[in-house]
């Protein structure tokens, strides 16, 4: 074993002792229709469970003892304050008989995901705001612990560079997308899903942080606010219309390129559309630039223009 491992074991079992000499007994339950809870707490727990994997929880931030609202803290139940009354399921068992059972969480469980998330929400209820109750991850059933990693010293989905793949081992559409040559720096760690969305439901359709789409992108992107004296109204209605902010295969991260992006809204019909040819320019003037095949050629200023005469957005 490697010196610093040693001495991790060593505290982690220090930071064990400290806390079960100073946390109070924790009386088994007389009543016989409760479950019981261990005599010992965590003790009797470590007599099967004290493998590296397990005792990582002590490294988390549940096991500040000196805090009385985290399961180590005193007075509180310890593994069990996540786990259930464990008591039946640390006996003794007899020949033959299986070991009762006790709470798993994900799929390794049994118990309703609803059941689960209870033991989290004893304390966190606070924490889940408004939005969590009747949202899509509320109602889709999926767990706490879907997405929070209990026994361990740090949780994935709470640190930007890690995050992502927690939410992609569901969210498969989003992780392609995001693995396409234009996308936000998510793949990078320097952004993570929760920029644009809040995990536990925010008050939109989607989850966004801000109750608008544009209203989210402006905490980022405020030189597209505007207010414009030449509006473009897709722009002002949602940055979506031509934007996928979850990566795209085309340049800005549009949803098409121009002018496929601009055709799909205006007319096939006249110059607004025949972007190949000069038969429909207002001169008729074969131009250089029409013949570059991008609206944005002419119509530069595609979010809204301020300029006095730039109604047609091309200043
Ligand atoms: C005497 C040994 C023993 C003790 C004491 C013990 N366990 Fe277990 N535990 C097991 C075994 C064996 C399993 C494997 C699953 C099984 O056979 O039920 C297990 C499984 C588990 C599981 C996974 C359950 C599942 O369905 O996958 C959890 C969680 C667990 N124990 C927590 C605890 C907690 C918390 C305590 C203390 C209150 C505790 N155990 C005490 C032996 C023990
Ligand atoms: C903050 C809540 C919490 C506390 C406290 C806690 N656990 Fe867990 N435990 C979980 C969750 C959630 C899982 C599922 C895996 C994960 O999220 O890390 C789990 C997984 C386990 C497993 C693995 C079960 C499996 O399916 O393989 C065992 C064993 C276990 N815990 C035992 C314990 C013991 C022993 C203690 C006390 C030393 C303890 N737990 C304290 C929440 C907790
Ligand atoms: C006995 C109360 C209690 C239970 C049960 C409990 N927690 Fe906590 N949890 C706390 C407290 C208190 C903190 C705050 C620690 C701090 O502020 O440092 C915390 C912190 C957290 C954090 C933030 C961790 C971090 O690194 O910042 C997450 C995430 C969390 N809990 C999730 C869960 C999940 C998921 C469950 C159920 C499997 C659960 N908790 C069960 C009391 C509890
Ligand atoms: C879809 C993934 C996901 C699910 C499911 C989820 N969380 Fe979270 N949770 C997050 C993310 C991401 C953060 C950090 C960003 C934030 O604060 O919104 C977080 C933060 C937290 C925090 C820390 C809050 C703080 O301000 O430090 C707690 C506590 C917590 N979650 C508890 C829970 C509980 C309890 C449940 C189940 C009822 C739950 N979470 C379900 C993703 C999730
Ligand atoms: C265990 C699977 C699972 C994980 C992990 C998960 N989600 Fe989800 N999520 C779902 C399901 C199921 C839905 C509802 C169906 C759908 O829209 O795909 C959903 C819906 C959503 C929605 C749409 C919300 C709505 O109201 O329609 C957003 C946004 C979202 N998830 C973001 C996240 C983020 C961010 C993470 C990571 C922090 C994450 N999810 C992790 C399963 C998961
Ligand atoms: C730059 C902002 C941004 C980031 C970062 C972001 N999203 Fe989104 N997401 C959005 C917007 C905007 C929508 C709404 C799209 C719509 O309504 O058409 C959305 C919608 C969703 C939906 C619902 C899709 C549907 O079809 O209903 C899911 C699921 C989702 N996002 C998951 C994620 C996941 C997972 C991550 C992290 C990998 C992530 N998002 C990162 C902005 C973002
Ligand atoms: C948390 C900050 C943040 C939020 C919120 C955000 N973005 Fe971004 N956006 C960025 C960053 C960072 C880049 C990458 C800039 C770079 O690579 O130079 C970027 C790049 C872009 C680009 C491509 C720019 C280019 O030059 O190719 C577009 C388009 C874009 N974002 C649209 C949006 C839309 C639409 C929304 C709202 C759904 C949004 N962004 C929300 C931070 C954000
Ligand atoms: C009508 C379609 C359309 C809408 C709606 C739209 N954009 Fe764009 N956006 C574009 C095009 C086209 C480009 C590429 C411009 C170029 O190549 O010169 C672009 C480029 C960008 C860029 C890259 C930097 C830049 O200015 O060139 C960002 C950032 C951006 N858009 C953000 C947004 C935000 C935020 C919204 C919502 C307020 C939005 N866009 C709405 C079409 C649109
Ligand atoms: C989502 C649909 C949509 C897309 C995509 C779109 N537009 Fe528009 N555009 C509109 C609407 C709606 C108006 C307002 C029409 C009106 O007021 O009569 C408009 C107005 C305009 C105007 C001003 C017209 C006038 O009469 O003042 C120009 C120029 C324009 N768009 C160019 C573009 C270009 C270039 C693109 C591609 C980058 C594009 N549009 C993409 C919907 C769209
Ligand atoms: C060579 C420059 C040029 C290119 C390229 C170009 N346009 Fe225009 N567009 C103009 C001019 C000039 C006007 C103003 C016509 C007027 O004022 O009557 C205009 C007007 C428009 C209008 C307003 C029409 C109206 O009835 O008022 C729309 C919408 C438009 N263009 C869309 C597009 C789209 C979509 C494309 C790409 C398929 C495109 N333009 C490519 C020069 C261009």
């Amino acid at each position: 074993m490697k010196p610093h491992a040693l001495t991790r074991r060593i505290l982690a079992q220090l930071v064990l002792l400290v806390a079960l000499i100073t946390s109070p007994g924790l009386l088994a339950q007389s009543d016989d229709s409760e479950p019981e809870y261990s005599r010992k707490g965590a003790d009797s727990c470590f007599a099967c469970h004290d493998d590296q994997a397990t005792l990582a929880v002590f490294r988390s931030k549940h096991a500040i003892r000196q805090d009385s609202r985290t399961p180590f803290g005193h007075g509180q139940l310890q593994c069990e304050a996540c786990h259930g009354p464990g008591g039946e399921h640390a006996g003794r068992v007899r020949r033959g008989q299986e070991r009762a059972p006790i709470t798993a969480f994900s799929s390794g469980s049994t118990l309703p995901v609803m059941e689960q998330n209870q033991f989290c929400t004893a304390c966190h209820q606070d924490d889940l705001g408004f939005g969590w109750h009747g949202g899509a991850h509320d109602m889709e059933e999926v767990a706490c612990s879907d997405c929070h990693s209990s026994h361990a010293a740090t949780d994935p989905v709470l640190v930007s560079s890690m995050q992502a793949q927690v939410c992609f081992d569901c969210h498969q559409q989003q992780r392609t997308q995001a693995m396409k040559p234009f996308a936000h720096p998510v793949r990078e760690g320097k952004m993570d899903c929760g920029s644009c969305h809040s995990a536990h439901g925010g008050s939109s359709d989607t989850r966004l942080t801000q109750q608008a789409t544009n209203d989210t992108c402006f905490g980022c992107h405020a030189e597209q606010r505007g207010p414009y004296l030449w509006e473009h109204a897709p722009v002002s209605e949602n940055c979506g219309d031509c934007h996928d902010p979850h990566g795209s295969n085309h340049p800005g991260m549009l949803s098409l390129r121009a002018p496929m992006l601009c055709q799909s809204c205006h007319s096939q019909s006249g110059h607004p559309s025949i972007a190949q040819d000069a038969s429909g320019l207002p001169d008729a003037t074969p131009s250089p630039l029409l013949l570059g095949q991008s609206c944005l050629n002419c119509h530069s200023q595609v979010h809204g223009s301020n300029h006095p005469s730039g109604s047609k957005l091309m200043r």
